[in-house]
């Protein structure tokens, strides 16, 4: 069976179609909404959706050499995230099950970062690190549902590089040959020392803000941009890693999963890597295309729950900004 799956919930529209049977992804197609200045507008991103969203839909299908007739289903990610964005496909989803009587199927969007993380891994039950513009979590399976074992009290970690780097003047564009600015700002440090910036971890959980707020001060007291750049990358990611390690050792889960559209970070990469690694754990990165917001992830989950009987009354789609985790079920697993 097919599911054609929609994201919508940030700055990523994303049309994937995945079937039950390899090579299960079979289109996973984008337009990405990237503000001139500043941050992202909900608003304007989600009538870049908008307007982007029949060419997607037609790219996937074209990708997967196949019509709409030869989808089962439609799954759409209806949260979390910034609600006129959401908006966008769950409008979408409602209209495209109805016309064309197909399954509508709701979908998780953190849930679908895990599952195409472990399609991709072949992983079957890791301690997950999902970091991005909007979530910074520390999740792993436990008793029929996903659970968050540390996650941020304030900030997302991309937030915190893309703000810095926003403030400090060196984005947009924050991706620059595939690194973000703050990672190549932070290799260019000649000192490579660590200033005194709030590294703050309280139980399971990271704290950020302070931190942004702390090295955008010691720019104006006159420290090198490239050193602050630096100092904010490690001590980001050290506190990130810290608790991920903690989850491990708490959890005993033997395969560590690091996903998110931060994941892509090289210097991340190798902190997880390198704590996986001491606690002779499996570790796998997932390649940027599928750890970024994307639409396979959508669609692959859908297939999961489809098989799994999750259905939803296309009346019913509606979005929910702040649908965590833990308050799904997850049937296909356990
Ligand atoms: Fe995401």
């Amino acid at each position: 069976m097919r599911v054609l799956g929609i994201e919508s919930t940030a700055h990523t529209l994303g049309i994937g179609i995945a079937q039950n049977f390899p090579p299960y992804i079979l289109a996973n197609e984008r337009s990405k909404y990237e503000p001139v200045t500043g941050g992202i507008h909900p608003r304007e991103a989600s009538r870049s959706h908008a307007e982007n969203l029949g060419t997607v839909l037609k790219k996937a299908l074209t990708k997967a050499n196949i019509t709409i007739d030869e989808i089962d289903a439609i799954a759409v990610a209806l949260g979390p995230g910034m609600g006129p964005c959401l908006r966008v496909g769950a409008t979408a989803a409602r209209a495209l099950a109805t016309y064309y009587n197909k399954t509508l199927i709701p979908v998780n969007h953190g849930i679908a970062h895990i599952e195409i993380g472990n399609l991709l891994s072949g992983f079957e039950d890791p301690l997950i690190i999902y970091v991005s513009g909007g979530n910074t979590s520390i999740i792993a399976y436990k008793y029929g549902r996903y659970r968050v074992f540390g996650e941020t009290q304030d900030i997302a970690l991309g937030n915190l590089r893309d703000v810095f780097s926003r403030e400090a003047g060196i984005a947009p564009p924050y991706i620059v040959n595939g690194s973000h600015v703050i990672d190549l700002c932070a290799q260019r440090s000649e000192s490579k020392e660590v200033l005194d910036l709030p590294y703050i971890v309280k139980g399971q959980d990271v704290s950020y803000a302070g931190l942004l707020t702390s090295a955008l001060k010691k720019l104006k007291e006159g420290y090198k941009l490239e050193d602050v750049c630096y100092s904010v990358v490690e001590i980001s990611f050290s506190m990130i890693t810290e608790v991920a390690e903690r989850g491990l050792a708490h959890t005993r889960k033997s395969e560590v999963l690091l996903t998110g559209g931060v994941s892509a970070s090289q210097l991340l990469d190798e902190k997880v890597k390198k704590m996986a690694e001491s606690h002779g754990v499996k570790y796998y990165n997932v390649p940027p295309a599928y750890a970024g917001d994307n639409g396979a992830m959508i669609a692959w989950t859908g297939v999961l729950a489809y098989l799994s009987g999750v259905r939803m009354n296309p009346q019913e789609a509606r979005i929910d900004q702040r649908w965590r985790i833990e308050e799904v079920d997850v049937p296909w697993r356990g």
